[in-house]
C-alpha cells in the first residue's frame, strides 16, 4: 500500500495527538516576541521625537532634511537622522530623496496642534514610567510600591489635560447621537471631570444648561481654564473634593458623568460610584459611564486588556473592566435601557438610565 505523502506526519499526529500538525516541523517564527521587545525601544523614539518637538518643527517647515532640522532643534545630526527614519519606520514620516515629511497620522495625533492631537498624551498615558519595571514585583506581592493614589493631583494634572482634546471629541460625538442639543436646560454633575471634558461637550451642545465640575481640588483648577476657553464659566460650579465623599443633592440631575475614572477605584469603590450617581439623578436622569472596557472573555479586546494591565500597574485597586461587569453593576444599581455606544474607536460609554419609577417603589 503507498505510503501517506507526508508520513512523518503520519507518525506523530494520530488521533491520540492533538497539536497543530506542523508544530514539529515548521517552528513558529519569533516575531511576536521580537515585536514586544522592540515595542519598547519604539514607544522610547516616540517621546524622544515628541519631546523634541519634532513633528511640530517639520509641520511648519513643511518637508525638510535632517541637516536643517538638526540645526533648527540644536541636536545632533546623525542621531536626528537615525530617529527620524525610525518615525518613517512606524509610518510618522515620509522620506522621499532626504527630505521628510509629515504622514496624516502625525499630523492628525502628534502635532501639538493636531485635530486629534495625542502629542502630550504619548509620556503620561502608560501612567509612571519606573511602575512598569517593577511589575514582576507588584504581580508577586498584589501591590504597587508607588501608586499614583500617593500623589493623584501631580499625576492627573498632567494626564488630564493631556486627554482633554480627545474626551472632548468623544463627547461631541455622542452628543450628536445622543441628541443635546434638543434638550435644553440640562442640569449636569460631572464626577472626576479632569478638565470637564464631558461636562464642557454637553454644556456646548445643550441650551441653557449648568454643571457641578467635581475633581480633586488642585486638578479641579484646571478645569477653570477649559471652562473659561469654552465661554461656560457663568453656566459652571466647580466643586473639590473626593467623589466618594463630597455631598451632592438627590433625585436632582438629568446627566450624571463618570468620565475614565471607574477602572482606577476597583470593584467596591467603582459599584459606591454608580450607586452614588443613580441617587444624585433625577428620576428619567441618564448616566454616563464612560471608559476603555474589555470583552467578557478578556481576549478579543486586547486593547481593553492591556489598558486593563496599565491600571493594574500603577494605582492601588484598578484593574480591567469588564461589560459583563459594569452591564452588572449598572442593573443591580437599578438603571434601566443601557446602552453601549463608542463614540470614537475603544472609547465607550455606557448610557444607562434611572427609571422614571424605582425598582424599590410600590
Ligand atoms: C482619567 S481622569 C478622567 C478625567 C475626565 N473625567 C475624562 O473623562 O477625561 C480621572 C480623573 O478622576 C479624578 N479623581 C481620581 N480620584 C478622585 C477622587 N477620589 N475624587 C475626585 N476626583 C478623583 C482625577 O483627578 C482625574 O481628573
Amino acid at each position: 500500500m503507498a505510503d501517506s505523502p507526508f508520513p512523518e506526519l503520519k507518525k506523530t499526529h494520530t488521533m491520540a495527538r492533538t497539536g497543530r500538525p506542523w508544530r514539529d516541523f515548521k517552528p513558529p517564527p519569533s516575531a511576536p516576541v521580537w515585536g514586544i521587545i522592540q515595542g519598547f525601544g519604539s514607544y522610547w523614539m516616540l517621546v524622544a521625537a515628541v519631546e523634541l518637538g519634532v513633528f511640530d518643527a517639520i509641520e511648519s517647515a513643511g518637508g525638510v532634511a535632517a541637516g536643517p532640522l538638526a540645526a533648527q532643534l540644536n541636536v545632533s545630526e546623525p542621531h536626528l537622522a537615525h530617529l527620524l527614519d525610525a518615525m518613517v519606520s512606524f509610518g510618522f514620516l515620509d522620506q522621499v530623496d532626504d527630505v521628510y515629511e509629515l504622514t496624516e497620522t502625525a499630523e492628525r495625533y502628534l502635532c501639538t496642534n493636531g485635530a486629534a492631537s495625542m502629542a502630550a498624551l504619548v509620556s503620561v498615558a502608560t501612567g509612571p514610567h519606573s511602575n512598569w519595571t517593577h511589575l514582576a514585583d507588584t504581580i508577586r506581592t498584589g501591590h504597587v510600591a508607588t501608586p499614583i493614589e500617593d500623589d493623584p493631583e501631580a499625576f492627573y494634572g498632567p494626564l488630564v489635560q493631556a486627554t482633554f482634546p480627545t474626551q472632548l471629541r468623544a463627547a461631541g460625538r455622542l452628543g450628536v447621537a445622543l441628541g443635546w442639543a434638543r434638550r435644553p436646560g440640562l442640569r449636569v454633575l460631572d464626577l472626576g471631570a479632569g478638565q470637564a471634558p464631558w461636562a464642557i461637550g454637553i454644556l456646548g451642545q445643550s441650551p441653557d444648561s449648568t454643571a457641578v465640575i467635581n475633581d480633586l481640588s488642585d486638578v479641579l483648577e484646571l478645569a477653570t481654564e477649559t471652562v473659561t476657553r469654552h465661554g461656560l464659566a457663568d453656566r459652571v460650579e466647580l466643586w473639590g473634593g473626593d467623589f466618594h465623599e463630597i455631598e451632592f443633592e438627590r433625585d436632582t440631575y438629568d446627566i450624571v458623568v463618570l468620565g475614565h475614572v471607574c477602572r482606577t477605584e476597583g470593584e467596591e469603590r467603582a459599584v459606591s460610584l454608580v450607586r452614588r450617581a443613580f441617587q444624585a439623578l433625577a428620576p428619567g436622569g441618564q448616566l454616563l459611564l464612560t471608559d476603555y472596557f474589555a470583552d467578557n472573555d478578556r481576549k478579543f479586546n486586547p486593547f481593553g486588556v492591556q489598558m486593563g494591565m496599565t491600571m493594574l500597574a500603577s494605582t492601588a485597586r484598578g484593574g480591567m473592566l469588564t461589560h459583563a461587569q459594569v452591564s452588572g453593576w449598572l442593573r443591580d444599581a437599578g438603571f434601566e435601557s443601557i446602552r453601549l455606544m463608542e463614540p470614537i474607536g475603544f472609547n465607550q460609554v455606557y448610557v444607562a438610565e434611572r427609571p422614571e419609577r424605582d425598582r424599590s417603589e410600590p
